[in-house]
């Protein structure tokens, strides 16, 4: 079935980036008619299409949005996070570079739905480009009236500062991506009480993901009855899936929620070297890995779950079978131990750990013993560490050993990989 892209569709016109290029295609027509609409029935519109956020956990959006509390005399906030921090995802960035005013739109209603008049972007540091291009497009919007005082004539006012992060993975969690903002050492704060009512400066406060928000003009032009009809009710849209590793021609692909991994591989034109597919994140490495037993498992946030892993942020890595999970898994963890922010002890001294065993496992020198107190160490991370970063950090170890238990016992009778010569997507031997 040929599919009509939604969040891509200005993607490859002539300058998308462009006000006016964005207005010739509804670009603005959404915030148009939301400046028309009562705040509440904007949140209950966004409630009603189940639109969930697209920054990982799937949290409904509208919902979000109905926590702010109104008439309590704060000002409110809207943050967006723009820290695209997660190994194998690349679908913010895409989406700033090609279509910034989509996203500015969809903040700017998400603004006015929870009556903020100022609002954040923090984007990572390094990716200046993103920087350069998205406050060009806000100086855009400025310019035409879409921000600043009284927009469109509404009586609404709304601006918007582009904040440029330093690039740490930790500062994509909303609550140290608060504290980054402020100034402080990103880490994440303690919850309750949760950013909708001590945000941002202690006040009010909605952190969404960007593909989130750009997708907020589709449903305010289109409606929530069209939104759902787009993958399963209960986690329907347009989606982008970052397809990267061992796939013939990797990069984003727009498709509803639900896609499968056989479908998006169809897309992608297949493996890359003719080789078999052996194992596969469907939303980054913090979400437990499938293998090609699954793919034909929708990939949308609840059936995902219930396959036993996660959507994650639909970064889909893919390995073939002479790509070396230990080896995947050990560099993962390097990841995880690098990114840690030191606050709780499970992660920080756990994380530290991995490394240590995964090292052992690659010098030849791991034992049983190893693989148990990997699975010892998830069992007392998971659960138990201050944010989700630490529990992210078991999701490639716990279920590499659930899926490859006899590779890490090849490891070990082995003395060293199995693999003559193997070379893996996360690093060479
Ligand atoms: C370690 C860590 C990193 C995260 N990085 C990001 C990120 O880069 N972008 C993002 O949108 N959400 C990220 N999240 C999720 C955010 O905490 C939060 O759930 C999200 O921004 C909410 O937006 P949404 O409801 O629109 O998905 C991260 C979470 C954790 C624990
Ligand atoms: S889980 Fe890791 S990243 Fe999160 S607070 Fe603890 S040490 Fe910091």
């Amino acid at each position: 079935m040929p599919l009509t892209p939604v969040l891509t569709k200005r993607f490859g016109t002539d300058q998308p980036w462009k006000i006016a290029n964005y207005e010739r295609l509804d670009g603005y027509a959404g915030l148009r008619k939301a400046l028309t609409i009562a705040p509440d029935d904007l949140i209950a519109m966004v409630k009603d299409s189940n639109l969930r956020g697209r920054g990982g956990a799937g949290f409904p959006t509208g919902m979000k949005w109905q926590f702010i509390p109104q008439d309590d005399g704060k000002p409110h906030y809207v943050v967006i996070n723009a820290d695209e921090g997660e190994p194998g995802t690349c679908r913010d960035l895409p989406l700033m570079m090609n279509d910034p005013h989509a996203l500015i739109e969809g903040i700017i209603i998400a603004s006015f739905a929870v009556r903020a008049n100022h609002a954040f972007i923090y984007i990572r540091g390094e990716a200046v480009h993103a920087l350069r291009r998205v406050t060009a497009a806000v100086k855009e919007a400025e310019a035409a009236g879409y921000l600043g005082r009284n927009i469109l004539g509404s009586g609404f006012d709304c601006r918007i500062t582009v904040h440029a992060g330093a690039g740490a993975y930790i500062c994509g969690e909303e609550t140290a991506l608060l504290d980054s903002l402020e100034g402080r050492r990103g880490q994440p704060r303690l919850k309750p009480p949760f950013p909708a009512t001590n945000g941002l400066y202690d006040a009010p406060t909605v952190v969404n993901n960007v593909g989130t928000l750009a997708s907020v003009p589709g449903i305010v032009l289109g409606g929530a009855d069209w939104f759902k009809k787009m993958g399963p009710e209960g986690s329907p849209g347009p989606n982008m899936y970052s397809l990267s590793g061992r796939v013939k021609n990797p990069g984003q692909y727009e498709a509803p929620m639900g896609t499968t991994l056989r479908e998006l591989l169809a897309m992608a034109g297949g493996m890359s070297r003719g080789k078999d597919l052996k194992f596969w994140t469907p939303g980054g490495s913090s979400t437990p890995l499938f293998t090609k037993e699954h793919l034909d498992i929708p990939l949308d946030f609840d059936a995902a779950v219930k396959a036993g892993s996660m959507n994650g942020t639909s970064a889909v890595m893919i390995f073939d079978e002479d790509d070396c999970v230990v080896r995947a898994t050990k560099k993962w963890s390097e990841f995880y131990k690098h990114e840690s922010c030191g606050k709780c002890t499970p992660c920080r001294e756990g994380t530290y750990w991995y490394v240590g065993i995964y090292d052992r496992f690659e010098r030849g020198e791991a034992t049983e013993e190893d693989l148990d107190t990997l699975l010892d160490l998830s069992d007392n991370i998971l659960g138990r560490a201050f944010c989700a970063l630490g529990d992210g950090a078991t999701s490639p170890v716990s279920s590499s050993i659930k899926y490859f238990r006899d590779e890490y016992l090849a490891h070990i009778e082995n003395h060293g990989c199995p693999f003559p010569g193997a070379r893996t997507l996360a690093g060479a031997h």
